[in-house]
């Protein structure tokens, strides 16, 4: 848990020697003097990072697929980010971003600016404070996202730099129970076959199949794909199994699952067997259908 500012600047004037952290002087007043810096012509080190990013944005973003919700770390007064943002919102109507920094009253000023510059297409929600006390909110969030941290990773003492990135990383973990389940027929296949099969080598990935035609229906598919080349021995069965890289394993068998109908579809689906419709209740995502049989 992150300390509170009065206990890291009482840590570091208890220790010897004396030190005061580096984030304590990232208040409102530092934040605006950090916003200074970076107009200085011969402070280089802001210039050459403002490249890159300019690099990442035209070559680096396509790599990623949108639409997503963009959450940034010590944002700053995001001149660096808005770079990316630019780019991103020539291709999407909005963008959501979740920005952090240290100071709630100089985070609130960023937004005004974002606002003015971006109105209703940037949906911004600001995350005051540590990061350390926000990552559990980013890591809730269910949906795509990608994590910016510009400047950031150096400014910390390297022993802690590992716990840092272990905190970022378990923020992209895949918390979403809808995947844990999809997965979980692994966890089951290696308890069965006693296998080792290691989920961080593979990607969840999967799509919706439209179908209107009356004699079919919709359908998701969903698979783990291989990151690499591997292979499992399942000890109780005396065999392996070997995925190719890229390779798919699907986690259903035959077309898909959750399959979705059209009324004119379930209409065609039971008249197939005999039966027939006689009421249906539906509140838009699902149905209950009375049937009885056809006279
Ligand atoms: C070197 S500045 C970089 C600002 C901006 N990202 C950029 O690249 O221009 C570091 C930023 O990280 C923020 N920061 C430092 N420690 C932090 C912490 N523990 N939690 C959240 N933000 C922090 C500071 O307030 C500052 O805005």
């Amino acid at each position: 848990m992150a300390m509170s500012i009065r206990e890291l600047l009482l840590q570091g004037l208890n220790s010897d020697p004396k030190y005061i952290d580096v984030s304590c002087r990232y208040d409102e007043q530092g934040s605006k003097y950090d916003e200074e810096c970076t107009n200085v012509e011969s402070y280089y080190y802001y210039k050459a990072e403002e490249e890159i990013v300019r690099t990442f944005a035209a070559v680096g973003l396509s790599n990623l697929e949108m639409p997503f919700k963009l959450f940034e770390l010590g944002c700053g007064s995001t001149k660096k980010s808005q770079i990316i943002i630019d780019k991103i919102l020539r291709h999407e109507s909005t963008l959501e971003y979740g920005l952090n920094d240290l100071s709630a009253d100089f985070l609130e000023k960023v937004c005004e600016d974002l606002s003015a510059i971006y109105g209703s297409r940037l949906k911004v929600d600001t995350l005051a404070g540590d990061f350390m006390t926000v990552f559990p909110k980013i890591r809730n969030y269910r949906g795509r996202k990608v994590l910016l941290w510009l400047g950031g990773l150096h400014c910390f003492p390297l022993n802690i730099q590992p716990e840092l990135l272990l905190n970022i990383a378990s923020t992209l973990q895949d918390s979403k129970p809808i995947s844990k389940l999809y997965k979980n027929g692994v966890h089951v296949l290696n308890r069965e076959l006693k296998s080792t099969i290691d989920l961080s080598k593979f990607e969840l990935e999967g799509r919706y199949v439209e179908n209107k035609d009356v004699s079919s229906a919709s359908y998701i598919q969903v698979w783990l794909r291989s990151l690499v080349e591997q292979t499992y021995v399942l000890e109780n069965v005396g065999k392996t199994v070997t995925f190719g890289r890229g390779e798919k394993l699907l986690l259903y068998g035959g077309n898909g699952l959750s399959h979705k109908y059209t009324f004119e579809q379930l209409e065609h689906l039971f008249a197939s067997v005999g039966l027939q419709i006689v009421n249906q209740w539906d509140n838009g995502h699902s149905a209950l259908t009375m049937v009885k049989r056809k006279s």
